[in-house]
C-alpha cells in the first residue's frame, strides 16, 4: 500500500490587519487583557463582498499545486474544511473547485466539518484515499472567513477577540519512500458537551437538544424549530459561544494524549519530534503542551500572535509557513495536532 506525502503546500492570509486595540474601539476589551490570555496581538480580515472562504482557500491551494509541480486540473479530490462556509449549503468544496476552474473533469469535494480538528481530520480522510490508490492529487483546504459572524458587542467579546481569517492547503500524492510520508493519524470525537464550543442557531434542532436557557436555544412555542427567524437575529441567538474555561481545561489534557497516542502507533517518542504545529487555539494552551512534551521553544510553530485563532486554517498556515521560514527539513519528524468544537480532537505524524 502507498504512503501519503505532503508533495505541495500553501497558505494565504487576507492583506487587513486587525490589532487589540481596533478591538477595543468597538468593544470593552483591550490589548492586555487579549494578550495576556491569548498571546493574539493581531487577526486579518479578508475584504468584505471581495474575499470568502472559498476564495482564500483557492488562493491558498493554488500556491500549494504550483508547489508540487501540478496543474490545477490534475487535483482529483478535494476535502474543504471550515466552520464558516460561504453559502449553509453547497459547501465551499465545489464554490472553490468553481472558482479554481477545475470543473470540467471528474474533481470530487468532500466538505469536513470539524472545526479547529477539520484540517486534521482531512488529511487523515485523504490519506486513506491516497493509500487505497483511488486518488493521485488530493488538495486538503482548511479555510476560515470568521470576521463575517462574530459579535462584535460587549456580548461576544470573549470570542470576538480570538479569531482571525485565513487559509491553507496541501497537495497530497503517493509516497514511494520507505518509513516517509504521513506515518500515522488519529482522530476523535466526543459529542458529550457539544454545545460548549458552538453556533447552534440558524439550525433544524427545533429546540431539542436539552436545556435551552443555558444553551441560548430558541423557544420551540415560539419558533416551531423554524430554521431561521427575525427574532433570532433580534436576539443575539445567531453567534458563536464558547464556555472559554471548560474548553481550556478539555485542551490541555486532549492535546497531549492524542500526540502520545500517534507517537505509541508507530513506536516513537516525544524526543523524537522535531517541530510541533499544534492547532493555534491560544498561545498558553500550545506552551502548557510544548511543557508537558518537554520541547524547545524552536521545536513547536506558534503564529497565532500574528493571525489569531483561524480554526481549520491553522494547522496549514502554521506548517507553511514554518516550512517557508526553512523550519521543516527533509526527514524532520513533524506532529500536527487539534483539539476544538464538537469535541473533536486528532494528530498526525509525518516523516518530511
Ligand atoms: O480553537 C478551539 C478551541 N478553543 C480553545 O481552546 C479556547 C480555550 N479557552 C481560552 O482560550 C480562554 O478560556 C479564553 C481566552 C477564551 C478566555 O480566557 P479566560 O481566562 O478563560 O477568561 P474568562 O472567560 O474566564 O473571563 C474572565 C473575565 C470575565 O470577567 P469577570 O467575570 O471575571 O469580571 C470576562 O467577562 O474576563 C472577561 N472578558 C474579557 N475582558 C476583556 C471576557 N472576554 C474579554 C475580553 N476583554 N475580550
Amino acid at each position: 500500500m502507498n504512503r501519503t506525502r505532503i508533495a505541495g503546500i500553501g497558505h494565504y492570509v487576507p492583506e487587513k490587519r486587525v490589532t487589540n486595540d481596533d478591538l477595543s474601539k468597538l468593544m470593552t476589551t483591550n490589548d492586555e487583557w487579549i494578550t495576556e490570555r491569548t498571546g493574539i496581538k493581531e487577526r486579518r480580515y479578508g475584504k468584505k463582498h471581495e474575499e470568502t472562504t472559498a476564495t482564500m482557500g483557492a488562493k491558498a491551494t493554488r500556491l500549494a499545486a504550483e508547489r508540487a509541480g501540478i496543474e490545477l486540473e490534475e487535483i482529483d479530490f478535494i476535502v474543504f474544511a471550515t466552520l464558516s462556509p460561504d453559502f449553509y449549503f453547497p459547501g465551499s468544496g465545489v464554490l472553490m473547485q468553481r472558482e479554481l476552474g477545475i470543473t470540467h473533469k471528474e474533481v470530487a469535494c468532500l466538505d469536513v466539518r470539524n472545526q479547529c480538528s477539520g484540517f486534521v481530520y482531512g488529511l487523515s480522510v485523504a490519506d486513506q484515499f491516497i493509500k487505497t490508490g483511488m486518488y493521485k492529487n488530493i488538495a486538503v483546504v482548511g479555510s476560515e472567513m470568521h470576521s463575517m459572524g462574530l459579535d462584535y458587542s460587549d456580548n461576544g467579546r470573549h470570542v470576538t477577540v480570538i479569531f482571525g481569517d485565513g487559509a491553507g492547503a496541501v497537495i497530497l500524492q503517493p509516497d514511494t519512500r520507505p518509513d516517509a510520508g504521513i506515518l500515522t493519524t488519529k482522530i476523535h470525537s466526543d459529542g458529550t458537551h457539544a454545545e460548549q464550543l458552538a453556533m447552534i442557531n440558524p439550525g433544524c434542532h427545533g429546540g431539542y437538544h436539552g436545556d435551552k436557557e443555558k444553551y441560548n436555544y430558541p423557544d420551540p412555542s415560539t419558533y416551531g424549530g423554524i430554521f431561521f427567524t427575525p427574532e433570532m437575529h433580534d436576539e443575539n441567538m445567531l453567534y458563536p459561544d464558547m464556555n472559554g474555561q471548560f474548553v481550556f481545561k478539555m485542551a490541555v489534557q486532549k492535546f497531549p494524549e492524542v500526540i502520545m497516542e500517534a507517537l505509541a502507533d508507530v513506536g516513537l517518542d516525544k524526543s523524537d519530534i522535531d517541530m510541533l504545529i499544534p492547532h493555534q487555539a491560544n498561545l498558553r494552551i500550545s506552551q502548557f503542551v510544548q511543557k508537558k512534551l518537554g520541547l524547545s521553544d524552536d521545536q513547536v510553530y506558534n503564529n497565532i500572535q500574528r493571525y489569531g485563532n483561524t480554526t481549520a486554517a491553522s494547522i496549514p498556515i502554521a506548517l507553511s509557513e514554518a516550512w517557508q521560514e526553512g523550519k521543516i527539513k527533509d526527514n524532520d519528524l513533524v506532529c500536527l495536532a487539534a483539539f476544538g468544537s464538537g469535541f473533536t480532537w486528532g494528530s498526525a505524524l509525518i516523516r518530511w
